[in-house]
């Protein structure tokens, strides 16, 4: 059972903790802010401050989260850092007797998981995953209809998600570029698909395939001729396709570019340039407990933007495509800056179903503004106020260690060119009971994957 927030602290003051200080500000139940770059947090602070005047507001460095904790009474830390190090930070939080509501991923390798699953035990406290996705409303109907046994039992999903040039560049320019820090896309990105996937049809990975590449970024991407250079180390003028002028942006001038004397992060490292351990195009095969079978494919550099996910059942089969709009541009101009703080145009939904023996049947598919698909602001409204996780909804840590895991597994194949029985490690870490069919091929074990020392 977890806590309504009462007395908050956001630690990592970055793109996306704006979404959450200004939820927990709305309600008065923010009182800390946490963050190793001063400047951002005073950035962040600031801003708050204009649209809430009488905000009550302490900021604190990373060593002095327990202090903050106790001094400020803090019940709920939000965990906004870089995915590498939400371990720490939640399992501090929960030992200091607070609830933790981290973003997605979990964390990024088994012993974190584990290390997070251990700390929850000692004390009991509540760990929720921000899955957004989950709330999503065609996301919910597809569950719904799912579960009211609309294509029978599901034998297996086709799951398609391309990321464009503008939304998945983005990711080869910052520390996600780096597999040690975001555990590459497998876990970064796709541990909201992989949770999906679990959560739509109550099933948790059984085994792991997968094979992945650095294709378009990266040394693959200049010697195509796609490489125009550093910006800031150019000279000639003018902005090329990839490029991202932090200057022409208010809001990323103040919270990157004017912030880089502390720490030295860019957030607008050449996409082409050294230094990537992620890959862009992937591919995973995973089976779950319940037999059946997903396969799945991420590219972070598609002239469209939006997923594609296909369930075969034994009475039918569900369709749904969903056409997103990128809102990270890479260069100055109309969209530049929109990564945070803008509202992105609503995407567009089709969701078909096609029973046996009968026509196919487009339903309405249900409307989602903001954010996400609408999940963003419904996913505030439920985690900041409700004070019950049991409403099969909001994902708990289990659910956080099983999309973490599938992704972990998958990086781990592709290192091992084998199969992963991921089964058996989250059984072991969560406890809790499968329902396998058949009998699993045997694999390597599951060893503890970190980061961009496992790429061949
Ligand atoms: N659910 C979603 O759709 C969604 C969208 C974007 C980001 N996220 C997640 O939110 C988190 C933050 O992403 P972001 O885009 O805001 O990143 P960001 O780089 O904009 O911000 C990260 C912040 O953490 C701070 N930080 C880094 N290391 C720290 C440390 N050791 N101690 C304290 N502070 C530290 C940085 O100074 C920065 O202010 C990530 O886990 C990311 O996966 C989720």
């Amino acid at each position: 059972m977890s806590r309504s927030p009462r007395r908050a602290a956001v630690v990592g003051l970055g793109s996306r903790a704006t979404m959450w200080a200004e939820g927990l500000a709305d309600g008065g139940r923010l009182v800390a802010f946490c963050d190793e770059n001063r400047h951002r947090m005073r950035v962040q602070e600031q801003w708050l401050r204009e649209s809430h005047p009488g905000l009550e507001l302490t900021c604190w460095q990373p060593h002095e989260l327990l202090d903050m904790i106790v001094r400020e009474q803090v019940d709920t830390v939000v965990v906004c850092t870089p995915d590498h190090t939400h371990e720490a930070f939640v399992v501090q939080a929960v030992e200091a007797g607070c609830d933790v509501i981290v973003e997605k991923p979990l964390t990024i390798t088994e012993d974190a998981c584990r290390s997070i699953v251990e700390a929850q035990r000692r004390t009991g406290r509540s760990i929720r995953v921000a899955f957004n996705y989950r709330y999503n409303p065609v996301h919910e109907q597809v569950r719904d209809l799912i579960a009211d046994g609309a294509i029978g039992e599901v034998g297996s999903v086709h799951f398609e998600w391309a990321l464009d040039l503008h939304h998945g560049a983005d990711y080869f320019r910052r520390w996600h570029r780096d597999k040690a820090s975001s555990g590459g896309l497998l876990v970064h990105k796709s541990s909201h698909h992989f949770d999906l996937v679990s959560w739509w049809l109550g099933a948790s990975p059984e085994r792991v395939f997968a094979e992945g590449r650095l294709f378009y970024y990266g040394a693959a991407g200049a010697e195509r001729g796609l490489d125009h250079g550093d910006l800031r180390e150019r000279r000639d003028a003018g902005l090329k396709p990839f490029d991202l002028d932090l200057s022409a942006s208010d809001r990323l001038r103040a919270l990157y570019l004017e912030a880089e004397g502390e720490q030295g992060y860019r957030r607008d490292r050449n996409v082409f340039g050294p230094g990537i351990t992620i890959e862009d195009d992937m591919a995973v095969l995973v089976r779950y407990d319940t037999g059946a079978t997903m396969t799945y494919h991420l590219t972070a550099y598609s002239p469209w933007e939006g997923y594609r996910v296909t369930f075969n059942g034994s009475q039918g089969r569900l369709e749904l495509e969903v056409e997103e709009s990128a809102w990270a541009a890479p260069q100055a101009g109309a969209m530049a800056g929109t990564i945070a703080g803008a509202e992105p145009p609503t995407p567009r939904a089709r969701l078909v179903h096609r029973p046996m023996w009968r026509e196919p049947v487009e339903v309405a598919a249900r409307p989602g503004v903001g954010a996400h698909g609408g999940g963003d602001a419904r996913m505030m409204a439920e985690l900041l106020q409700a004070t019950d996780e049991a409403d099969g909804r909001s994902a708990t840590f289990v659910d956080g260690v099983r999309a973490a895991m599938t992704g972990i597994a998958a990086n781990h194949s592709i290192a091992t060119q084998l199969p992963v029985p991921v089964g058996a490690v989250l059984r072991e870490l969560t406890g809790s009971a499968t329902h396998t069919r058949g009998n699993p091929t045997p694999g390597p074990e599951l060893v503890h994957a970190r980061g961009g020392k496992e790429r061949p």
